[in-house]
């Protein structure tokens, strides 16, 4: 096992990392505080490749790994968590599962511009009635002849008020069951489809997070992804990657506080040194550090894995189960040994903490995720 990354990895990670610091970080406390979406930055993100990343370049892309989309999606992270997530969306929930399931035509029209970052994509399964229960879709698209009739509401759709293009699933057939249930791509403007309310949330405050309202919204047949009854399949394939996305961005909260706490131990001090020369402080400074490391491990396996070509449902959910957890211990204690800095704004540590608990919840919560890995290893 060869745990070295190439010259072309550590530039992409070089890249990211430089970016994050130059143009994200600036106003990321205010971005936050003003619920305001990164517009500039993804649009700069969309011009360094970060939006298409895995995406073969005939289609717009950037035809790279997935470990590097991994290192990248850690130093996005790292800097602006609401950043990491309008990119995981686009490259994992949207892009991926285009590039591996949509037709020639869906991919030119649709891909291409996603992938290049001109557009970014939506990907709507969540509903008011169902989110972990993803089969029980109550958003209805009735089989017309040459469209569908699409109804219904989908919560908490992350780019949802942003995106030119939607992924949305939909039941065609409740006998059926979730063989009944298709996926649909719908552009944002056509008559009957509404972007509801803004979520006003507890973190990842920058990025865009809506329902959306469909009322008799006419969906031409070659909008579907795949054969008829595929969509609930296709959502599934995609969570599973989307969950390597989240788990990184994830690996990426954990780092960032991890290493504001351990600059601010080495030059804070009390009872007359640095506090890491307390052990209380170094402990959980090597546990983070600790933590941090396998759950890159976890991401990088999961990422090897889906490159090559096999199952990831159960590394993918094992990486975001387990980096989600370090998100959400690693913050904790950075605001901790941060004290009374770490809970006002300007020290970044209390964000990244409310930041961090959106990643135990989105694309299948922790209890899902073992859900998914019980099953796998039951098999
Ligand atoms: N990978 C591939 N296929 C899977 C799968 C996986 N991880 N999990 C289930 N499937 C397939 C099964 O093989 C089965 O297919 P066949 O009938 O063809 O064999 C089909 O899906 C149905 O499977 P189950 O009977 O196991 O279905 P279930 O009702 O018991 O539910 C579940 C399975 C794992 C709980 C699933 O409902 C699930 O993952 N729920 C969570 C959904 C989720 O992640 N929602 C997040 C919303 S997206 C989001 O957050 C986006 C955002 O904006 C950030």
């Amino acid at each position: 096992m060869d745990f070295n990354l190439s010259e072309e990895q550590l530039m992409i990670q070089q890249a990211a990392r430089d970016f994050a610091q130059n143009e994200l970080l600036p106003e990321v406390i205010e971005r936050d505080r003003d619920q305001k979406f990164p517009t500039e930055q993804v649009k700069k993100m969309g011009e360094m490749g970060l939006l298409g990343m895995m995406v073969d370049p005939k289609y717009g892309g950037a035809g790279m790994d997935s470990v590097s989309y991994v290192l990248a999606m850690e130093e996005i992270a790292k800097i602006d968590a609401s950043a990491a997530v309008v990119m995981s969306v686009n490259n994992s929930l949207v892009c991926a599962g285009l590039e591996k399931f949509a037709s020639e035509e869906q991919k030119v029209k649709y891909l291409t511009p996603l992938a290049s970052g001109k557009v970014i994509g939506a990907f709507a399964l969540s509903e008011p009635e169902a989110g972990s229960d993803a089969t029980s879709q109550k958003t209805t698209a009735e089989d017309k002849g040459d469209y569908y009739l699409l109804n219904g509401i989908k919560n908490w759709i992350t780019n949802g008020g942003t995106a030119s293009y939607y992924i949305v699933i939909a039941q065609t057939d409740p006998e059926k069951k979730h063989k009944g249930i298709n996926a649909f791509i719908v552009e944002r403007g056509w008559e009957g489809f509404e972007v509801g309310v803004k979520e006003d949330k507890l973190g990842i405050r920058g990025s865009d997070t809506h329902s959306l309202i469909f009322n008799n919204v006419k969906v031409p047949k070659e909008n579907r992804i795949g054969e008829d009854g595929f969509g609930f399949n296709f959502a599934m394939a995609v969570l599973n990657g989307g969950r390597i996305g989240i788990a990184s961005q994830a690996l990426g909260i954990a780092s960032g506080a991890y290493e504001l706490a351990l600059k601010y131990a080495k030059t804070r001090k009390a009872f007359k040194t640095e506090i890491i020369n307390h052990q209380a402080i170094a402990f959980k400074l090597a546990d983070m550090a600790t933590q941090i490391t396998a759950a890159r491990m976890l991401c990088f396996k999961a990422a090897c894995e889906k490159d090559a070509g096999k199952d990831i449902s159960e590394s993918g959910a094992m990486a975001k189960l387990y980096a989600s957890q370090v998100a959400m211990d690693t913050t904790i204690e950075a605001v901790q040994i941060h004290g009374g800095y770490g809970y006002v704004k300007e020290y970044h540590v209390e964000r990244m903490m409310r930041d961090a608990k959106i990643t135990q919840i989105y694309e299948g919560t922790s209890e899902i995720q073992k859900i998914v890995i019980s099953r796998s290893i039951a098999k």
